[in-house]
């Protein structure tokens, strides 16, 4: 498929997600709309299985008036929005200098040969993903990863290895929003 066809693909934004962004956008004046789009984007992701693909963030773009360019570099700059298909379950490992320093390299590598996947890949059965991001503002707890709305610190390869059980046995709480 090509990159026209891929932007002409029409994506369907729910009525809730769509007043969600009509109110977002009520907080700024006409002409400075792309203001709301840290959290139109949060949204988006949100509703479209926690990535966003490129008719997504064009729809997104439409909506505010703005050039997709200017929501594709947003998109890029921040690690908490997906560029691609990620697992239902998406471990997001700090690899600063903190954690690091406390293991965060071994605890990653680790982690993906249990799941059988690099950095970026999803496990076949869609649950897992590893991606790692920059300084998550919880170094004294390092090493530590974000899952979902969630944080889990002091993590040891034990700990990992009951957090990815807990996973699969649907025990853990991931996401605050209802
Ligand atoms: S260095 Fe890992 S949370 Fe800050």
């Amino acid at each position: 498929m090509g990159l026209t066809e891929v932007i002409k693909e029409d994506v369907k934004f729910s009525d809730k997600l769509l007043a969600r962004i009509a109110e977002l956008k009520s907080h700024f004046p006409e002409g400075k709309h792309k203001s709301a789009l840290i959290t139109v984007l949060h949204e988006a992701q949100d509703e479209h299985d926690n990535w966003l693909s490129v008719p997504v963030m064009d729809k997104v773009a439409e909506l505010l008036n703005i050039l997709p360019i200017e929501v594709y570099e947003v998109v890029s700059f921040y690690t908490m929005y997906n560029q691609k298909p990620v697992g239902k379950y998406s471990f997001e490992f700090c690899r600063t200098s903190c954690c690091c320093l406390r293991g965060a390299e071994d605890l990653i590598e680790y982690t993906c040969k249990k799941l059988g996947v690099e950095e970026g890949q999803v496990t076949p059965d869609g649950l897992f993903s590893v991606k790692t991001t920059e300084c998550l503002g919880a170094c004294g707890y390092a090493p530590m990863l974000q899952l979902g709305d969630y944080y889990h610190e002091f993590l040891t390869p034990e700990k990992m290895d009951k957090l990815i059980d807990d996973c699969k046995a649907g025990k853990v709480e991931f996401y605050s929003k209802g």
